[in-house]
């Protein structure tokens, strides 16, 4: 059995070689390269391809996977936002992503940019490397004084929730489908207008499904508090970042941090030390003292890299054994 493998970085090389060692009987051959129509050949031969990437799986691409005789996809992440499913219903792909490698990753980078944000660390920061040792104006807030909204109570937002609790934060919460657990203690309101006019601070934990485009537009920062907190670490597309910029200017939405952007690819994982950024938003969100951006990192830890690898592999075995792992993707 043979698995070809695309867009291994260097940092999943170690948990590729314990899972190799685990697996002698597998043969694995893989590329740096990302899938895409061009490389699909390089797969040829193999019984699973396994990938990570944030380029689309378009229907021209799954079909030169396909046409070299590959229809088994294990995705090393968790988002399938990217992939045309029309398509690979028609070309009968089977299809696995990793939905949990490791929940605390990404809750935590969220909670810890809310922190920063609360405690005003960029500026202070800034301010200590020009060696201004002055405490004024650079005032915090803190964490058990703030009414923290958390929309989406799926995995991680749950372990977010737990965070929170931790600091002492009054913390409401609301999700399509609650959790029964978060019901009993009476952490849900009952509509995300009510959580948009309570909370002092707004953490996202949806997928960037279609349904959920734009989520936070002009609209919904509207009805938020003045002076609110926004932290977004799930997809880029479900805020409409003009209307969150226009927030900002406006004073409207006093702190930001995002870790995703509905315009990151190409973008992020890229250095642009000493070259202009295609993209003037995110130049000027950088430069601003009450804003975080960080670049689609908060899943990036030795440990979920470690399960994106173990897992994505074992499931590509399944496939090729012609069996459904547990991590199959129902479409
Ligand atoms: P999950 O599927 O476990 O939970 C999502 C929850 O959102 C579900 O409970 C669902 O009922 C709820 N939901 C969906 N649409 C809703 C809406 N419009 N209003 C209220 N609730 C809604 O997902 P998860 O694993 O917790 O992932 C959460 C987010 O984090 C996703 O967007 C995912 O893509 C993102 N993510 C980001 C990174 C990163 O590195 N930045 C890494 C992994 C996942
Ligand atoms: C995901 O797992 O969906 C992420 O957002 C992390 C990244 C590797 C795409």
């Amino acid at each position: 059995m043979k698995i070809f493998a695309y867009g291994i970085r260097d940092d999943e090389k170690p948990s590729l070689k314990d899972w190799e060692a685990a697996n002698p009987e597998i043969e694995v051959d893989y590329t740096q390269e990302l899938l895409t129509p061009e490389t699909a050949k390089l797969a040829a031969g193999a019984d699973s391809a396994v990938v990570y990437q944030q380029l689309d799986y378009t229907r021209e691409t799954l079909e030169a996977l396909a046409a070299v005789g590959v229809t088994n996809l294990s995705l090393r992440n968790v988002g399938t936002d990217n992939i045309d499913f029309d398509a690979a219903r028609e070309l009968k792909f089977n299809i696995s992503n990793v939905p949990v490698y490791s929940p605390n990753a990404i809750a935590e980078h969220s909670m810890i940019q809310l922190s920063r944000l609360l405690r005003r660390t960029k500026p202070m920061d800034e301010k200590v490397a020009r060696h201004d040792l002055r405490w004024a104006p650079t005032i915090g807030r803190e964490m058990r004084m703030q009414t923290v909204g958390i929309i989406g109570t799926g995995h991680i937002g749950r372990v977010a929730i737990n965070i929170l609790k931790g600091f002492g934060a009054k913390v409401i919460a609301y999700d399509k489908y609650p959790n029964a657990e978060l019901q009993a203690e009476g952490l849900y309101v009952d509509s995300l207008d009510e959580l948009f006019a309570q909370a002092d601070a707004i953490s996202l934990y949806v997928p960037g499904v279609p349904e959920n485009q734009h989520l936070i537009n002009a609209d919904s920062i509207a009805k938020m508090k003045d002076g609110v907190v926004l932290v977004n670490v799930a997809r880029g597309n479900l805020m409409d970042l003009d209307a969150v910029i226009d927030g900002l200017n406006s004073g409207k939405i006093a702190d930001f941090a995002m870790d995703v952007y509905e315009n990151e690819v190409g973008l992020f994982n890229n250095d642009w030390e000493g070259k202009e950024f295609p993209d003037p938003k995110i130049a000027d969100l950088i430069a601003r003292d009450n804003v975080l951006v960080t670049p689609h990192i908060a899943f990036y830890t030795t440990k979920a890299v470690q399960e994106m690898v173990h897992q994505s592999f074992d499931a590509a075995v399944a496939f090729a054994k012609g069996e459904t792992p547990a991590i199959a993707v129902k479409y």
